[in-house]
């Protein structure tokens, strides 16, 4: 095999296990070694550009393309957590709910970053703790 032939193999073979790591959201952040192989995101801001920006779009103002995607910008619902909260674990709509495949920590972090940035100035952090509350399935019956 040559040199660029085994180079590329290399590549391919990353690929194909980088992709189902990242899909499954491991709740650690690195490989054991202290070596992070799969740069997962991280902050706020890495969610939001590699997660929500897709639909949301770069300046959090949405749009109507197949369908209607909400600004994030300047949006007074972001006001109180629970709610985007809410949204985020659980979807609603065309919204997919992100409990499977993003860890809560990163939920956390984008919603926070969604709330203090795009002319949104709800500065209180949300906390894991508060998504995790939230994510979690309601215990008893119900009513
Ligand atoms: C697949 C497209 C898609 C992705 C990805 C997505 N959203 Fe959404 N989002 C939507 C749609 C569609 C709605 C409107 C849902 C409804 O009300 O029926 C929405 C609504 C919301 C709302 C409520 C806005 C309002 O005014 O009611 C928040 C908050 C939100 N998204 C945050 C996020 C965050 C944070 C992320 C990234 C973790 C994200 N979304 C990723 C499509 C998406």
């Amino acid at each position: 095999m040559t040199l660029r032939n085994s180079l590329l193999t290399a590549a391919v073979l990353a690929a194909a296990f980088a992709f189902p790591a990242m899909a499954q959201a491991p709740q650690g952040g690195d490989t054991g070694g202290g070596i992070v192989r799969v740069p997962k995101p991280v902050t706020g801001e890495q969610v939001y550009q590699s997660v929500c920006q897709a639909c949301h779009m770069a300046d959090a103002k949405g749009g109507t393309g197949a369908g209607t995607i909400p600004a994030l910008a300047k949006n007074p619902r972001l006001a109180g957590a629970a709610y985007p909260i809410m949204m985020v674990t659980q979807g609603k709509g065309a919204m997919p709910g992100f409990s499977q495949t993003l860890t809560n920590a990163q939920m956390a972090n984008a919603i926070t970053y969604v709330r203090t940035h795009f002319g949104n100035a709800y500065a209180k952090p949300v906390t894991e703790a508060q998504v995790a509350a939230m994510a979690r399935p309601p215990s008893d019956g119900g009513h």
